[in-house]
C-alpha cells in the first residue's frame, strides 16, 4: 500500500510539469502564489477564519498559515517562503519537517511584510497569483492572476495525481465516520444541532475545517436546498433526516449526502429508490461520455420513480417532456470535487478556457466535460417537496397530471438527496463512499 510519502514526489513532477507548459504558453518566468491573509472583521479586532488560496495548497499540504509564498517555474525546485512569525499570543508552526518539505526549499519568514528580500529583483515577467491586489501592486507585479495561466492550470487540476487520490479517499474516510455517527444521533431523536456535533465529532474536526457548512435537515427543513440553519430543540416527531456534510483532507474535500426515513412507511421506500438511482447514475460515469449525458439520465430516472409513486399521473417519457421533473429535482447532478468542493473548470471545452456553458434549461449544472479517468465527481440526484416549486406547477397546465394529496403525504418529509464521490479510473469506476462503508 502506498503511502502519502511515495506518491508525493510525483504530484510534484506533474505540478512541474504544468507549471512549466502554462508558463512556456504566456512567455513568463515564473508564478508567485500567496497563501493569503488573514482578513480582519470590520470595525473589529476578530479575524474571519483563514482559507488558503486554492493555488497554493495544490502544491502542498499547507491549509492554516496565511503569508507564506510560493515561487515556482516549473524547472527549478520550489521555493516556499514559510511564516513563522516571533508572535506569544498565536500558535506559531512549527518549522517544516513533513514528508513534503523536501521537495522545497524552505526560507523562514518572521515578518509579513518582509518578504520583498526573499522574491525576485525584477518582477516584471512574474505573475502574482492571489487575492491580495493592493499586496501585488505594493510588492511591484504587473502581472496578477493573468487569465490564461489560471484556465490551463484550472483545467488539469481535473486530473488527480496518485497523491491527490489518496487524500480524497482518506477524507471520504473521515466523512463516513460521521454519517455514521449522524444516523445513529437522528435514530435516538437528536436535534439537529446536536447530530451536527454528533457528526463534527466523529470526525474530530471543526465547523471551520470542514469543506463547506453541512446541512443538516430534519422533517420539512430537508426541502430547503442550502438549510443552514440547525435548530437547537428536537422536533416532537422526527420522520426524516438530509445531511450533505463533508470532510477536508490535507486540503483535499469529501462531498457526501444521506436520507434516512425513521420509520419503515413509504418515504422510506422512496428513499431506497433513490439510492437505487444514484448507484445507476454512478454506473453511467465512463471516460468518453459528456457528463451533462449523466444529468439528463438522472432527469429520466427519477422521472420514473415519479411515475412509479404515483406522484405525477404520466409516464416518465411525458413527465420529462413537460419539464415536470425540474419541480422535484431543481439542482444538477454533481460537480468536479478536489481542493474545492465544486472544483473548478466544469465550464470549459480546452484548456484555454473556450466556454462550454450548461445546457439552457439546466443552468444549474456545474460540470459540461467530458468524463475522463483521473477525474474525481459527485453524483448527487434529489428528489424534493418544495412548496414554491409546487406552487408555481399548480399554477400553470400541468398541475392536472400531479397527485396533489400523495405531494401532500410527502411534504413533511422535505425530500431526499443521495450523494456520492467516485473517482474514474479507465477501466472502473471507484466510489470511495461506498467503498468506505456508507451504503
Ligand atoms: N454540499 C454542496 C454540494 O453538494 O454541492
Ligand atoms: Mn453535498
Ligand atoms: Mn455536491
Amino acid at each position: 500500500m502506498q503511502t502519502l510519502s511515495d506518491l508525493y514526489p510525483s504530484h510534484i513532477i506533474e505540478m512541474q510539469k504544468r507549471t512549466k507548459e502554462a508558463l512556456l504558453r504566456e512567455g513568463i518566468d515564473g508564478l508567485i502564489i500567496h497563501s493569503g491573509q488573514s482578513k480582519r472583521m470590520f470595525l473589529d479586532d476578530n479575524h474571519y477564519p483563514f482559507h488558503v488560496n486554492p493555488q497554493f495548497k495544490s502544491w502542498l499540504p499547507i491549509i492554516d498559515n496565511p503569508n507564506c509564498w510560493l515561487v515556482v517555474n516549473g524547472v527549478d525546485k520550489p521555493k516556499l517562503i514559510f511564516y513563522r512569525p516571533k508572535d506569544f499570543w498565536h500558535k506559531v508552526p512549527p518549522e517544516p519537517s513533513d514528508f513534503w518539505a523536501t521537495e522545497f526549499d524552505i526560507v523562514l519568514l518572521t515578518q509579513a511584510d518582509a518578504v520583498e528580500k526573499h522574491l525576485p529583483y525584477d518582477k516584471k515577467n512574474y505573475a502574482y497569483i492571489g487575492e491580495y491586489l493592493e499586496v501585488a501592486t505594493a510588492l511591484g507585479f504587473e502581472m496578477v492572476n493573468p487569465d490564461r495561466v489560471l484556465h490551463y492550470l484550472h483545467y488539469y487540476r481535473a486530473y488527480k495525481t496518485d497523491y491527490e487520490l489518496l487524500c480524497m479517499r482518506e477524507a471520504n474516510q473521515l466523512a463516513v465516520k460521521g454519517h455514521l455517527a449522524a444516523e445513529q444521533a437522528f435514530r435516538s431523536g437528536m436535534s439537529e444541532f446536536n447530530i451536527n456535533q454528533a457528526y463534527l465529532k466523529a470526525v474530530k474536526q471543526s465547523d471551520n475545517q470542514v469543506p463547506y457548512n453541512n446541512i443538516v435537515a430534519l422533517n420539512e427543513n430537508a426541502a430547503i436546498l442550502h438549510y443552514m440553519e440547525q435548530d437547537t430543540a428536537a422536533p416532537t416527531k422526527s420522520r426524516s433526516f438530509l445531511i450533505d456534510a463533508g470532510a477536508s483532507f490535507h486540503g483535499y474535500a469529501a462531498d457526501i449526502t444521506r436520507t434516512y426515513s425513521q420509520q419503515d412507511d413509504r418515504f422510506a421506500e422512496l428513499v431506497a429508490a433513490m439510492d437505487e438511482v444514484t448507484l445507476k447514475l454512478v454506473d453511467l460515469l465512463k471516460p468518453g461520455v459528456a457528463y451533462t449525458e449523466v444529468h439528463l439520465a438522472a432527469h429520466k430516472y427519477i422521472a420514473e420513480l415519479l411515475s412509479h409513486f404515483n406522484i405525477v399521473n404520466l409516464s416518465a417519457q411525458d413527465i420529462v417532456e413537460n419539464g415536470i421533473t425540474k419541480t422535484f429535482f431543481p439542482h444538477g447532478i454533481g460537480h468536479f470535487l478536489g481542493l474545492q468542493v465544486h472544483d473548478v473548470a466544469g465550464h470549459v471545452a480546452d484548456d484555454r478556457g473556450t466556454p462550454n456553458p450548461p445546457p439552457e434549461d439546466h443552468p444549474f449544472l456545474r460540470t459540461t466535460r467530458i468524463i475522463e479517468s483521473r477525474q474525481v465527481f459527485t453524483i448527487e440526484p434529489g428528489l424534493y417537496f418544495i412548496d414554491s416549486l409546487l406552487a408555481d406547477l399548480r399554477a400553470t397546465e400541468q398541475s392536472k397530471y400531479l397527485n396533489w394529496d400523495v405531494i401532500d403525504g410527502f411534504r413533511p418529509y422535505g425530500g431526499i438527496r443521495i450523494e456520492d464521490n467516485i473517482i474514474v479510473h479507465r477501466d472502473r469506476n471507484e466510489n470511495m463512499t461506498r467503498e468506505m462503508g456508507l451504503n
